[in-house]
């Protein structure tokens, strides 16, 4: 790059040695702790790129109000939170992290199926209560997973992952997306189903989809009618995906039998939300990607897509049509 170097603005703390890739090449005002920062127009009016991660809302009036903006790295892979469109009329590349954390977040995706089955998180509490005084046969029953239907809503790349580990259950897999996939069909023995059935025949529900005008509350009152008394929703993709009042209708009236949410609506969930005070509901706080090895990818790939876009190059994680 020649001339001044470029200044760039990343929205939380990055590894140092990720950071220190970017300083080599730019000038990096780092918002220093995991608190939330400022909204993102404050910090970007003369900046040239920018890394976002922590889905803080980057409309089209903020891009207006800052005319060097070239290059938005979401580090991430879900980029509901920036306006693309946008940015694309206005000439500034958008990149995000797709495929590297697709293992990582299958992995949480099963750990909260498991978690919510097996009842996990109120054994732990059983213990620490001191509750554990005697081997009582007739507490704390779950339901199996092995030999269970698992409905996997919007079948990408992470879906995949996690209809992977349910083989190793030797479950039914059944997924639902936009267009069939014979070939998984093949691979992985998984079946197609409408959302309709696929939630009337599931015993746990997979929630893979992300956040569009029209996947936004596509689990609402009626859907999750449909769905077993016996069974558990699992959202890792997005809060607003599912209606909360409407979930909180249905685990309430025993439509269905708990929930596990790595999302929620709103983000963060606030410690009095009805939601998080009910026993047959698990919550995790946006963890799905959160592992050492796969938010040290994560953030390699932000740096790369920032780099690239800050030389004028094509990104190489651009998002789609972006
Ligand atoms: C993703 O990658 O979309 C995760 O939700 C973290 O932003």
């Amino acid at each position: 790059m020649v001339g001044a170097a470029p200044r760039v603005f990343i929205s939380r703390p990055i590894p140092d040695e990720v950071a220190e890739r970017i300083r080599r090449e730019c000038t990096v005002d780092m918002w220093p702790a995991s608190d939330p920062p400022p909204p993102l127009s404050e910090k970007i009016e003369d900046v040239d790129g920018v890394i976002t991660y922590g889905h803080e809302r980057l409309t089209a009036e903020a891009m207006d109000a800052a005319p060097r903006l070239r290059v938005v790295s979401v580090m991430g892979v879900g980029y509901d939170h920036v306006d693309a469109e946008a940015a694309g009329a206005r000439g500034i590349a958008v990149g995000h992290t797709p495929g590297v954390l697709d293992e990582t977040t299958a992995d949480l995706t099963f750990a909260l199926l498991m978690a919510a089955a097996r009842r996990l998180i109120p054994a732990h509490d059983h213990v620490r209560a001191g509750r554990w005084t005697l081997f009582d046969p007739n507490i704390l029953w779950g339901v199996d997973v092995h030999h269970a239907t698992l409905g996997i809503v919007g079948m990408g790349r992470i879906g995949y992952q996690v209809a992977r580990r349910a083989r190793g259950f030797d479950m039914r897999v059944l997924y639902n997306r936009r267009t069939r996939q014979p070939e998984w069909e093949r691979e992985l023995g998984v079946e197609y189903a409408g959302l309709d059935d696929l939630l009337a025949e599931s015993d746990f529900v997979s929630l893979q989809v992300p956040l569009t005008d029209e996947t936004r509350h596509m689990i609402g009152a009626e859907q999750l009618a449909r769905m077993k008394p016996t069974a558990i929703l699992i959202n890792v993709a997005r809060g607003p995906v599912v209606d909360p009042e409407a979930l909180y209708a249905a685990l309430q009236a025993g439509e269905i039998a708990g929930a596990a949410l790595d999302v929620t609506e709103p983000e963060p969930m606030r410690p009095d939300d009805p939601l998080i005070g009910l026993e047959n509901v698990i919550v995790t706080p946006h963890v799905g990607s959160a592992t050492v090895q796969t938010r040290m990818k994560m953030a390699n790939m932000a740096a790369d897509n920032l780099l690239a876009g800050l030389r004028g190059e094509a990104l190489p994680h651009s998002v789609p049509g972006g």
